[in-house]
């Protein structure tokens, strides 16, 4: 036998070559790239969550099209055995072809979490739901479920927050001041007074009778099984956050607010040693802009405000500074077993299904404080 090979073997060699190299260039996850799933197209899963179940990683996320802010299709899943090669299972929740549905298509679906029901053996999935046609006003928090992790979910409810509800934490003296407030009287924001207004519960206090408006949001289950959504809510000003019932498919009366005209957005929570952290962005749209974080002992505070946790610069990605959140914004904060890693998302709005994925691992400082530093992988 010829010891340089026949051509159509040295053909078959150089092709499993280029293929294996392939799979492991897919496998690296690299910090600021496209990142492939098995079909070799970017992973169009954006202001998601990844959850384990049994042996196997599923990563929920908005399926953003080409062109446009609108749903065509739902919320994407995708599974994997070791968090790096991502299979596209397909959509897990899918628009309504039928005209007045809440989830009609062209409708706007964002920042999908889903939470694995023990007593009920359910999926329950909660997202931020904009009605078709009706731009960013309706700001509802939205309920789907399914029995098996990638789908078909269905879609129980959508709704506004604690319509008639008071938190919890108010007294009786601080309900009376906020319904003092005159929340159409401020033309002008942003004066002292008016953040005195907006800190006392006037935006509260006018969606008592609708509703709390639900916007970026998240969802943090306990070492209890007890389970919270988190908001931003009353215009993006003020976080709220909430009990969810057992079936996790409600929310209880049980709530509070964070941070009163905070202006926080892209709540992601993690617990670490007894603490609960909240990492948030600011409110600016697409654009990157400086996180923030607070600290709290319980999950109904009260909350310390802290500088962000992001630190450096991202050498990989275009330089991109530590106070831009290395270009980012948060998603969901997961647990791989051995590391809390922070998801993030590079929004392209030009292609909001092109946006990149940043996962940054969480380090955290001697007296427990998280840290997040540029790592040119997941697991750098
Ligand atoms: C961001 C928010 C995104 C999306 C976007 C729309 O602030 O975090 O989820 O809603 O605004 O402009």
């Amino acid at each position: 036998m010829n010891k340089k090979g026949n051509p159509l073997q040295l053909m078959l060699i150089a092709l499993t070559v280029m293929l294996s190299m392939a799979l492991s260039a897919s496998a690296q996850l690299v910090n600021g790239q496209l990142w492939p799933d098995t079909d070799g197209h970017h992973i169009n899963a954006h202001g998601g969550c990844v959850i384990k179940h049994g042996d196997t990683w599923y990563w929920y996320g908005e399926q953003r099209p080409e062109r446009g802010f609108t749903m065509d299709a739902g919320i994407s899943v995708y599974s994997s055995a070791d968090l790096r090669v991502w299979k596209n299972e397909g959509v897990a929740l899918s628009v309504s072809p039928e005209p007045g549905s809440d989830i009609e298509r062209g409708c706007i679906m964002e920042r999908p979490k889903v939470l694995w029901n023990k007593r009920t053996q359910r999926f329950v999935m909660l997202f931020h739901l904009e009605l078709k046609g009706r731009g960013y006003e309706a700001a509802r928090v939205a309920f789907a479920e399914s029995e098996s992790p990638t789908g078909p979910f269905r879609f129980v409810r959508s709704q506004r927050l604690h319509a008639g509800q008071w938190p919890f934490d108010m007294s009786e003296q601080d309900i009376a001041a906020a319904k003092q407030t005159q929340p159409e009287a401020w033309k002008e924001w942003w004066t002292p007074e008016w953040r005195r207004e907006v800190e006392k519960g006037m935006y509260l206090w006018r969606d008592l009778s609708t509703g709390q408006m639900s916007r970026d949001m998240t969802v943090f289950v306990d070492d209890d099984g007890r389970a919270y959504h988190i908001t931003s809510s009353q215009e993006n000003l003020t976080l709220l956050v909430s009990e969810l019932s057992d079936d996790y498919l409600s929310l209880t009366a049980k709530y509070n607010m964070v941070a009163p005209g905070g202006q926080n957005e892209a709540p992601c929570l993690l617990k670490h040693d007894g603490t609960y952290w909240l990492i948030c962005s600011g409110c600016t749209g697409w654009a990157p802009n400086e996180a923030r974080m607070f600290r709290a002992k319980s999950i109904w505070g009260p909350w310390q405000q802290l500088p962000s946790p992001f630190t450096g610069t991202a050498t990989g990605y275009r330089n991109m500074p530590a106070d831009k959140t290395f270009g980012a914004q948060g998603t969901f904060i997961f647990n791989d077993g051995q590391r809390l890693l922070f998801m993030a998302d590079v929004w392209n709005p030009r292609h909001l299904s092109q946006s990149l994925h940043f996962w940054l691992p969480i380090a955290f400082s001697p007296d427990g404080t998280p840290v997040i530093g540029w790592a040119d992988t997941p697991w750098q």
